[in-house]
């Protein structure tokens, strides 16, 4: 019998396919830091009956319209803005995605963010490596403080109260807003629910960890960053397309807000020459939320048990849709 083909669009570890090679003919991109080509994917994704796809690939109803012989698309994130899901949906493909196995991983990276954001960790070792350090002064690289202080979570997900556990060992004050509310986030961690202005207002961490949806888009405004502290420190580490970049640049450059800690940007990859690398208070990182190689094994494993689910007509794991 023909094996069915899955076609994965990066090059991944040869050992983590091998598991299912018995089963299934594996095509795959080349190229492990380069993204496939739109034309490559469209021809291989055409003989292909599983997809394992990254969030740099646009799977929408042009795409879908060409590959019938799809059954799954795997996204290799929790994120799955890339993906059209309701043009799936019509065409009968499921749309898998990787929760649970990133949420400690990411939360880690966006304590990590928020850390050497406010104590201007990047900064203090520049700082030595630009050699300019000749003497100890009393506020030379001063930051601002994490104990005690108030953190707001947008978007009190999985990942959200993984942070939150965070921050209490912090003896932060967590708030946060969330489409609904979290009883259980507010009893075991103590988090208290307030409407999203009220929790710029009265913040000292801002933290987005809110999936882009229609609803999500650019709510971190200029309005928004009006509302905040002068002394706040925003961070980003879900989906760049839920800030106006242009107004988090104005009110980092204006000093309306303290700085920025950012995992995601409104187009990624960015280079050396966007107007936020040139902010000495804007911290920006190549989204490596949930960077780590046991977690990025993870997530693939989990992709091809979702594949499997699906091409031997069994429920995948993790639906989005
Ligand atoms: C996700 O899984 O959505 C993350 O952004 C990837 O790091």
């Amino acid at each position: 019998m023909q094996k069915s083909v899955i076609y994965i669009t990066r090059k991944i570890p040869r050992t983590l396919v091998e598991p299912y090679e018995d089963t299934y003919e594996f095509r795959m991109w080349d190229k492990a830091d380069e993204p496939v080509p739109r034309d490559v994917l469209v021809t291989e994704a055409k003989n292909a009956d599983g997809l394992l796809c990254l969030l740099s690939e646009k799977i929408d109803a042009d795409f879908l319209d060409q590959v019938p012989n799809l059954k799954i698309v795997a996204n290799m994130a929790v994120g799955f803005d890339n993906i059209d899901v309701n043009e799936a949906k019509k065409r009968g493909i499921v749309v898998t995605n990787t929760p649970d196995v990133l949420t400690e991983t990411t939360a880690d990276l966006t304590f990590a963010l928020l850390m050497a954001t406010a104590r201007r960790i990047t900064e203090a070792s520049d700082y030595i490596k630009q050699d300019q350090w000749n003497h100890w002064s009393p506020f030379m690289l001063a930051g601002s403080d994490i104990h005690h202080k108030t953190i707001g979570i947008v978007g009190m997900g999985r990942i959200g109260e993984a942070v939150a556990r965070r921050a209490k060992g912090f003896g932060m004050k967590v708030k946060y807003y969330n489409r609904s509310r979290k009883p259980n986030a507010e009893q075991e961690l103590d988090a208290t629910y307030l409407a999203f202005d009220e929790l710029l207002e009265t913040a000292d961490f801002v933290v987005s960890l809110v999936p882009l949806t229609a609803e999500s888009k650019q709510i971190f405004n200029k309005e928004a960053f009006e509302k905040m502290k002068r002394s706040a420190i925003f961070i980003n580490a879900s989906r760049g397309g839920v800030v106006d970049e242009a107004a988090l640049i104005q009110a980092l450059e204006n000093k309306e807000i303290t700085a920025a800690g950012l995992d995601v940007f409104e187009k990624e990859p960015i280079s050396a020459d966007h107007p936020l690398m040139k902010l000495e208070n804007a911290v920006c990182l190549p989204h490596i939320g949930s960077a780590s190689t046991a977690t990025r094994e993870d997530m693939i494993s989990l992709c091809f048990k979702n594949i499997a689910a699906v091409l031997t007509g069994d429920e995948p794991l993790t639906p989005v849709n």
